[in-house]
């Protein structure tokens, strides 16, 4: 296989390559020396595991994700569709179609969360834009559950990372709400929860 690092994580190494034929991105998570043998060995296999189960399920709910082609549990490496696009950190960084692109997050994290699916790690470098739809990646801290508090951390960690990376646009936050309610519609329930961890932040 022919390839090239694009990328090396604190977790994973990133790497394009060509793979049957096609575009694909190898994601290993490789030994980490400081970490306890047998705790390193369980978390990169229990991360992987998760990640290719977790983008396959998601799939199934109308959540765009690459395509798992393989995976090797061993050397806890997953290969996958290579989705060509730009990371959304950039396109709302850089797009009119920002509160849009808001928007459609939302609705990806609606159906996650509507069908049991917690992400773990909601960032907007960890979703990538692809003719103008949205698909979710780096999916190893997620897990599957319908506790409204677990999905409600989630969401805050949005909210979080959207004030963080993209803080001159307040409102992307409301836009994402928005599109979230469109398609969970129990979500106005993990949205208080959204706000009451905001106010438990704010006063502890
Ligand atoms: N399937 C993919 N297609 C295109 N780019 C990808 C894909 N998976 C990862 N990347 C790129 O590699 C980066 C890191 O991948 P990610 O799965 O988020 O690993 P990490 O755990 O290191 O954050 C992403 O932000 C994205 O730029
Ligand atoms: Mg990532």
């Amino acid at each position: 296989m022919s390839s090239s690092i694009v990328k090396r994580g604190a977790e994973a190494t990133i790497t394009w390559g060509e793979w049957h034929g096609r575009q694909v991105v190898v994601k290993e998570r490789s030994p980490k020396a400081y970490r306890d043998p047998s705790l390193d060995k369980h978390l990169r296999t229990t991360r992987t595991r998760r990640e290719a189960g977790l983008m396959a399920e998601a799939r199934k709910y109308g959540v765009r994700t690459p395509v798992v082609f393989d995976i090797d549990i061993v050397n806890s490496i997953i290969i996958m569709e290579h989705v060509e696009g730009e990371l959304a950190k950039d396109v709302i960084q850089s797009s009119e179609d920002r509160n849009e692109i808001a928007r459609l997050i939302g609705r990806s994290v609606g159906l996650l969360h509507l069908n049991g699916l917690v992400h773990g790690d909601l960032t907007t470098s960890n979703m990538i834009i692809q003719a103008g739809n949205v698909n979710l990646i780096d999916f190893g801290l997620g897990e599957r559950s319908h506790e409204p508090e677990k999905k409600g951390v989630d969401l805050h960690l949005l909210k979080e990372a959207l004030d963080s990376a993209h803080s001159q646009f307040p409102e992307l936050f409301d836009h994402v709400s928005q599109g979230y309610l469109e398609v969970y519609g129990e979500g106005e329930k993990i949205l208080t929860i959204v706000t009451d961890i905001e106010k438990r932040g704010r006063y502890s």
